[in-house]
């Protein structure tokens, strides 16, 4: 028997990185916002907070660990939030969480979290120290 998910928290951990709007464009066949846009987004957001870390080119190496909590619907205000949880060599492992503020709503409701590991590069796009 698998574990039951753990509660979504009731604020945010990280830095904002990134804030859209889910749009028609992006839902799927059932008219639900796609979940790999949302990936992408969670993505391009952690890539932000990778690059100022490393100050260089980076890459996406792994995605672990992704939950989706509750569905993104078009309008909500999505905005990702990402924490930088640790540097090894050339990589770096960050925590990314997306809130949507729907319509009406008072408060932002986390819909997803995951762990994106990014490779910092050089100018021949092989990887290269991370700078503590
Ligand atoms: C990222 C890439 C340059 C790494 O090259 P590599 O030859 O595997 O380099 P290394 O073995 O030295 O690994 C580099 C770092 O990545 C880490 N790493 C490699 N594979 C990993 C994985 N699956 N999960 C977590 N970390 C990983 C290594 O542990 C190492 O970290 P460290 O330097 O902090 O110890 C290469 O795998 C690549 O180009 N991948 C494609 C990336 C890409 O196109 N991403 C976008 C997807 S569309």
């Amino acid at each position: 028997m698998t574990a039951p998910a753990s509660p979504a928290p009731a604020a945010p951990s990280g830095d904002v990185v990134i804030r859209t709007i889910a749009m028609p464009a992006d839902t799927n066949n059932n008219g639900d916002i796609f979940g790999g846009w949302l990936v992408s987004q969670m993505d391009i957001g952690g890539a932000i907070l990778a690059r100022s870390t490393a100050l260089s080119r980076v890459t996406t190496v792994a995605i672990d660990a992704i939950s989706f909590l509750r569905p993104v619907v078009v309008g909500d205000i999505v905005t990702c939030y990402a924490q930088l949880l640790s540097i090894g060599r050339t990589s770096m492992k960050i925590s990314i969480e997306a809130w949507v503020h729907r319509y009406a709503a008072s408060q932002q409701q986390q819909v997803t979290r995951g762990c994106f590991t990014y490779v910092a590069l050089d100018s021949e796009g092989k990887p290269h120290p991370v700078k503590r």
